[in-house]
């Protein structure tokens, strides 16, 4: 497996979180990682020699966009199921794969020599029907879009809606309210027409990196399109903190997760008090240091 297309485009701070980048033609890809026939055949299980082997599990969730612009999806179907929705023009999401397909697994091998916390990153498959389109959305992770079969347009906004989001963001299922509410805490998210807009088409081989926060919406161009999306998960400070406080706290016997309510004014102050240098005492240790990967 070879990831040139992200080794070898200059240093990848450059564009990493900020700008969208095509990456055409990176042959590797279609031989590296299985098409739709190949695919299908993990999922079923494969007769061949006398022998069956085993189908993998994996989730398998199923969307479509309908006449009025809403989005259905359907969580963790069978394959049975999977199938009639394919045949009735859904587009099919394969959960993270990098644990059971082999060719899979070593991309997402190569994505951690480059990104490291292996535990961040994830490979997810998603076979679409001719015509199909996806819902307009942005993701607060990293996505790089690997064109393995057939063809696809996205179409991508020039700039991110909101800086480092939180979390992801289905935008036909917003309301106003929840635009002016979020806005009104310092969270201000722009809709698509005030983010720009432009087209990329994938063929076989191509690769489209969009940052967190950037509007993105599929449409399949040929009679079907199979591509992978390697995500990566922002690295951040909280999450390793959240992480590291919460596995301290647990071994307190119970000591900071107390319910206050019907404490005394200086038991209570004693807990916070607690908690707080507890905070601090940690920052002091060097616990999180920038060295951790
Ligand atoms: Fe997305």
């Amino acid at each position: 497996m070879n990831l040139d297309f992200i080794k070898n485009n200059g240093d990848i701070a450059n564009y990493w979180n900020s700008e969208v980048v095509k990456f055409p033609n990176q042959p590797a890809i279609l031989g590296s990682l299985p098409g739709a026939s190949d695919l299908i055949k993990c999922l079923t299980g494969n007769f061949s020699d006398g022998n069956w082997s085993s189908p993998i599990s994996v989730n398998i969730n199923a969307s479509t966009v309908l006449q009025d612009g809403s989005h259905q999806q359907i969580l963790g179907v069978d394959v049975n199921t999977a199938r009639n929705c394919y045949s009735n023009g859904f587009s099919l999401c394969f959960g993270d794969m990098a644990d059971s397909i082999d060719h899979i697994a070593r991309l997402k091998l190569k994505a951690n020599e480059i990104f490291g916390h292996p535990e961040l990153i994830a490979v997810t498959g998603y076979l679409s029907p001719e015509k199909a389109i996806g819902v307009l959305h942005f993701d607060r992770q990293h996505n790089f879009f690997i064109q393995r079969e057939g063809s696809k347009r996205w179409t991508v906004s020039e700039r991110a809606a909101v800086k480092n989001p939180h979390e992801n963001f289905l935008y036909p299922s917003v309301t106003q309210a929840f635009l002016g509410d979020m806005k009104n805490l310092g969270y201000e998210i722009a809709i698509p027409r005030d983010c720009g807009r432009k087209t990329y088409d994938l063929h076989p081989g191509d690769v489209l990196y969009i940052p967190p926060g950037f509007y993105h919406s599929p449409e399949t161009l040929t009679n079907h399109s199979l591509h992978y999306t390697l995500t990566v998960e922002p690295a951040c400070f909280w999450k390793d903190f959240n992480k590291k406080m919460f596995l301290k706290l647990l071994a307190s016997e119970g000591k900071f997760f107390a319910d206050y309510r019907f404490m005394t004014e200086s038991q209570k102050s004693e807990l916070f008090r607690a908690c707080m240098s507890e905070v601090l005492v940690n920052k002091a240790s060097g616990s999180f240091d920038t060295s951790s990967r």
